[in-house]
């Protein structure tokens, strides 16, 4: 078996976009993904991701980022602000845990601290085993922690809010209420099909661990590295804070260049099922595994210029590509929280006050408001327990209300 990797930005595209290649990096942490969306191929995954699909819309996004996370983000944001301070990383998975429950249809019906933290345990330990491969953790000790999370998780959150969505859905079924009163998001959209997808409710409860990892664990962390570079780029730049509070359109620039820098995996891998050639060049046998290296294909100086690996938002971006690169995924794959969290890409015709800029922007630029700047006395730390190059700790200190 031979190893192929892709580091050309064309070349990565090329290998994401073959759909002979199955998914390979998650089978270390199959205890959360084994058959989720993102570790299913073929017809099944095309299945799966269609009526998946019905909740990721652009218009639900919209109305998603102006009128349900303002609340939730200053909500979650007040006791950071009473303290004066907080840990980035703590207060990142605490914001994108609520949206990323919203979306996977986890109710939290107390909206208690002690709530939210027994949730928090959970979809990090969720977390720490999807990511396994890079993980530099006693992998039996992972996946360990993470039964016995899947356990609790079903019994304290899961369980009820099926049992809500499956009285919705009966309900529905009896001509007693309109199909817009379902509630929105994928618990309710997989009951719904249940026979047709072919689940089981391990399949279920899986699934609906794996939106609740893979979305609060990479906006967190998109949110702390796009906050890292703009600290940096204000300290060099005196002014450019209000310059970006005023300027949303620029801010957003700011945090799409942060992304590209920092995809939430370095590499995809995948395996080939069967005989395949990828772009014009490169023949792979059955059995082959390919590395799309993300991480370099996103500062490729053809495409990005030849200061493709430094920060800087002001770069021209070539037409045909998207000035996040390849963060997202392409392909089958790609991710499905793509728009929600990065926002739509301006055209030379977008209006400010008319503009979808993602929940990271959104985010970052609560943060910034907020004076957010770092604490002198404790320096943010990297994450040692990963090869991913993440912050474990990233301190700041925010002005008190
Ligand atoms: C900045 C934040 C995010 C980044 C950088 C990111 C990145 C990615 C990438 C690279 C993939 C494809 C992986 C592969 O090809 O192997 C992916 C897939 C996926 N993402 Fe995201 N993601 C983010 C946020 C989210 C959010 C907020 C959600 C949901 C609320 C989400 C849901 C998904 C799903 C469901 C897939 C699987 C799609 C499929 O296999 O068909 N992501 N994401």
């Amino acid at each position: 078996m031979s190893e192929h990797l892709f580091q050309s930005f064309r070349g990565v595209q090329d290998a994401l976009r073959n759909t002979d290649l199955e998914q390979s990096m998650y089978t270390a942490g199959a205890i959360i993904m084994d058959d989720v969306l993102l570790t299913l191929h073929g017809a099944e995954h095309h299945r799966r991701r269609t009526a998946s699909f019905k909740v990721f819309g652009r218009g639900y996004f919209r109305y998603y980022e102006r009128d349900v996370f303002p609340a939730t983000l200053s909500r979650t944001l007040e006791p950071f602000l009473a303290q004066g301070g907080a840990d980035l990383i703590d207060c990142g998975y605490r914001v994108t845990l609520n949206l990323t429950a919203d979306f996977a249809g986890i109710d939290r019906p107390e909206q208690s601290p002690a709530e939210t933290a027994a949730l928090l345990h959970c979809v990090k330990r969720f977390s720490e085993a999807a990511t396994l491969f890079h993980s530099k953790r006693d992998h039996a000790e992972v996946i360990a922690a993470a039964g016995a999370a899947l356990e609790e998780f079903d019994a304290r959150f899961l369980a009820p809010s099926k049992a809500r969505r499956e009285a919705a859905l009966a309900r529905f079924a009896a001509g007693e209420i309109p199909e817009d009163e379902l509630p929105r998001d994928v618990l309710t959209v997989l009951l719904r099909s249940y026979a047709e997808l072919e689940l089981s409710p391990e399949i279920l409860r899986r699934e609906i661990a794996f939106y609740m990892q893979a979305g609060a664990h990479s906006t967190a962390n998109s949110t702390v590295h796009a906050m890292h570079h703009i600290l940096d780029w204000c300290e060099a730049h005196p002014g450019s804070r209000a310059q970006l509070l005023e300027d949303r359109l620029l801010l957003q620039r700011f945090v799409h260049e942060s992304l590209r820098l920092h995809p939430a995996s370095p590499v995809a891998r995948r395996r080939a099922g069967c005989p395949t050639q990828i772009g014009t060049q490169t023949a792979v046998d059955a059995g082959d595994d390919v590395i799309a290296d993300i991480h370099a294909a996103n500062r490729e100086s053809a495409v990005f210029g030849a200061d493709a690996g430094e920060f800087n938002p002001y770069r021209s971006i070539p037409a045909g590509v998207w000035p996040f690169g390849l963060t997202f995924g392409f392909g089958m794959h790609a991710c499905m929280g793509r728009d929600l969290d990065g926002g739509v890409v301006p055209r030379a015709d977008t209006r400010a006050d008319d503009h979808q800029y993602g929940i990271v922007m959104l985010f970052v630029e609560s943060l910034l408001r907020h004076g957010a700047r770092r604490d002198p006395a404790n320096p943010p730390l990297p994450d040692t327990s990963t090869q991913r190059p993440n912050w474990g700790r990233y301190p700041v200190l925010l002005d008190p209300r």
